[in-house]
């Protein structure tokens, strides 16, 4: 089975059982609008590949940290996207939740994916209560203080912000959690997988800010030019095109380079790559370079 195929069909399970049964039924609507809408679910997949290398042998318990990873990221792509946030009418091709259910309902989705990714975390613990400590802690540092989603959306409300830390925080975080998340459910130590995650997490910030310069609103399924609109920090606005693209073919590589000596270290190599291309597409750099700087056209040192 694909990684793709048993995000999903994890996702799904845990979904129903942790929602249970005689929930507010738009509630419940407005949540399945959040999490069953095409993500990449690069999160889990991340996760699922890192227990794969370390042997899977509680894929139950993986699992279950996999989907407690996506409905944390999808819980805080709706609040990102509320007026209090971004102000974003599509995500995903689609109406963001405060569109499609009103702005109460988006805040309650958001909270109660949350909390629904702790109860997920729990009912997966099964036959290893052992581990679950761990992965709860885990799963705090991805999302919370001082360095999780919560405190890189925070740094948006300050004076000043470090780009890095504000990427780290915003996005990185999670990706090391996810591949820590895929050791600790095997019961291995999770250090050795933490630079995986960190340097692919934050190449992943600023493909985001990358696309969002270069790429079109259909394509990306969300709007485009918002880092500009909002004055958001970005990795295109403070390093150029040129500077931003080449540190993330940079983060590629020393993802790739982190990754331990295993017998799946050629996969997960391969995964990154992948990544790397559908994220920041070579095709569609040198397209915008064509048009918008012709001193570029015929090559702008695309490496990845
Ligand atoms: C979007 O994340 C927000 C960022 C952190 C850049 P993804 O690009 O993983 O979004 P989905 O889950 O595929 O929609
Ligand atoms: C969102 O960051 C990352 C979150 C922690 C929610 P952005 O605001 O830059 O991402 P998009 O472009 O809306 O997906
Ligand atoms: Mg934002
Ligand atoms: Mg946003």
């Amino acid at each position: 089975m694909s990684l793709i195929t048993r995000a999903e069909q994890a996702l799904s399970t845990h979904f129903e059982q942790a929602a249970g049964v005689g929930g507010p039924p738009r509630l419940l609507a407005a949540m399945r609008h959040a999490v069953f809408s095409g993500g990449a679910r690069i999160r889990p997949q991340l996760c699922m590949a890192v227990a794969i290398a370390c042997g899977d042998e509680a894929p139950q318990l993986t699992n279950a940290a996999a989907v407690s990873l996506e409905l944390m990221h999808c819980a805080s792509l709706v609040h990102d996207d509320m007026p209090a946030f971004d102000n974003a009418d599509t995500r995903r091709g689609r109406p963001t939740v405060h569109k499609a259910f009103s702005e109460p309902l988006a805040l309650l989705t958001g909270d109660a994916l949350i909390v629904m990714a702790y109860r997920v975390m729990l009912q997966g613990a099964g036959p290893h209560p052992e581990r679950l400590a761990a992965l709860m802690d885990n799963l705090t540092l991805g999302v919370g203080l001082p360095h999780g989603i919560v405190a890189g959306q925070a740094w948006e409300c300050e004076t000043s912000a470090d780009l890095g830390q504000y990427q780290r925080a915003k996005t990185g975080a999670l990706f090391v959690s996810a591949t820590c998340a895929g050791a600790l459910s095997c019961g291995q130590r999770p250090e050795p997988w933490a630079p995986l995650g960190a340097y692919l997490g934050e190449a992943y910030q600023v493909a985001d800010d990358i696309r969002d310069v270069i790429a079109d609103a259909a394509s990306l399924g969300k709007p485009v030019g918002q880092d500009a609109l909002h004055a958001r920090p970005s990795s295109a606005q403070a390093l150029g095109l040129d500077g931003a693209i080449a540190h993330f073919d940079h983060l590629i590589d020393q993802a790739a380079s982190s990754i331990p000596a295993c017998s799946c270290r050629d996969m997960l190599r391969q995964l990154v790559q992948l990544e790397a291309e559908r994220l920041v597409p070579k095709a569609l750099c040198e397209g915008y370079f064509k048009t918008h700087a012709p001193a570029h056209a015929g090559g702008v040192g695309l490496t990845h």
